[in-house]
């Protein structure tokens, strides 16, 4: 993982460790159904994001494919200038169906190609096989890079003890208060980008006294300052927002930074505090 973090601007990229590269920041559509996913994915690729999250289990792979395929159509943007993810279900990797729906999110989305396809959660027993699978799609073109997500040290450890392919990305929970700092540092070890989901922690550290104070000295927003800490951590982030204003507002980090002092307080903010306790990766039961 190559990422210049002193020189952050609105075109900063990852190097994957295969070489490609992935945008320092995306946006996330996890609960935007319908409508609200279209009008969503159009207000984020008119303020400049250039990566769009979706998975196969948040149901709106066909709207996020639509609103890139009226904005390609509209000639105000090109395929090869997006970044697209999706991921492969629990119930569809325990049903051995990641090859069927691997095919069903390129055709829900409308693309040829994918450039991340996640495994969305580390099924014991069958992770092993989606990799595989994920593998040879990559093989074949059809997707330029795989990862995974929710893969902690230990499963992350046990995952390449069969790979044949490093995973170019790991996207985790990360926030303040939730950092696994053991499974970042296997991650940079092994040059895997580190990219945060939830990186606003659902809205919980907003109202958090110490990032209100930073906040303010800047005279920008608590969630630009959040944004902007994962940023500066050489950690990719994908909020989420289904509210235009907002979407503009989380993509507008790249005219303040935040010192070494004010990155080690927000740092020390860590409490494991999960958006859900139901979601750690050791014992998810979904
Ligand atoms: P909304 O969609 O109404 O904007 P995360 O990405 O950490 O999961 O956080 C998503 C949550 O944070 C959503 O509830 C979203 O609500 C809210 N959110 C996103 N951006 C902002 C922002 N700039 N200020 C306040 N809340 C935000």
């Amino acid at each position: 993982m190559n990422f210049e973090t002193a020189s952050l601007n609105p075109h900063s990229q990852f190097i994957l460790n295969n070489q490609n590269t992935m945008p320092a920041l995306g946006f996330g559509t996890y609960k935007l159904k319908g409508q609200e996913a279209y009008d969503a994915v159009i207000h984020a690729l008119e303020a400049g994001y250039t990566m769009i999250d979706t998975a196969h289990f948040y149901d709106n792979e066909q709207e996020v494919g639509r609103a890139l395929a009226d904005k390609i159509a509209a000639g105000e943007l090109r395929r090869e200038d997006i970044f697209v993810t999706t991921k492969i279900w629990n119930e569809d990797q325990r049903n051995n169906r990641q090859e069927e729906k691997f095919h069903e999110s390129l055709k829900l989305l409308g693309l040829d190609y994918l450039d991340l396809m996640l495994i969305h959660w580390p099924v014991a027993e069958k992770y092993h096989d989606t990799w595989k699978i994920l593998e040879d799609k990559q093989k074949a073109g059809l997707v330029k890079n795989i990862g995974i997500c929710n893969f902690e040290h230990s499963q992350l450890t046990d995952l390449m003890n069969t790979a044949q392919v490093c995973p170019q990305v790991n996207q985790m929970e990360h926030h303040p208060y939730m950092q696994d700092l053991k499974t970042k540092e296997l991650c940079d070890h092994l040059g895997i980008v580190y990219q945060a989901w939830s990186p606003l922690g659902r809205g919980m550290e907003l109202k958090d006294p110490h990032i209100a104070k930073i906040a303010q000295h800047h005279n920008k927003s608590a969630a630009q300052v959040l944004l902007r800490w994962h940023l500066q951590s050489g950690i990719c982030a994908i909020p989420k927002s289904g509210n235009k204003d907002r979407i503009y507002e989380n993509i507008r980090l790249f005219d303040f930074e935040l010192s070494r002092e004010e990155m080690k307080l927000i740092s020390s903010l860590d409490k494991q505090e999960r958006v859900s306790a139901k979601s750690a990766p050791l014992c998810f039961d979904f």
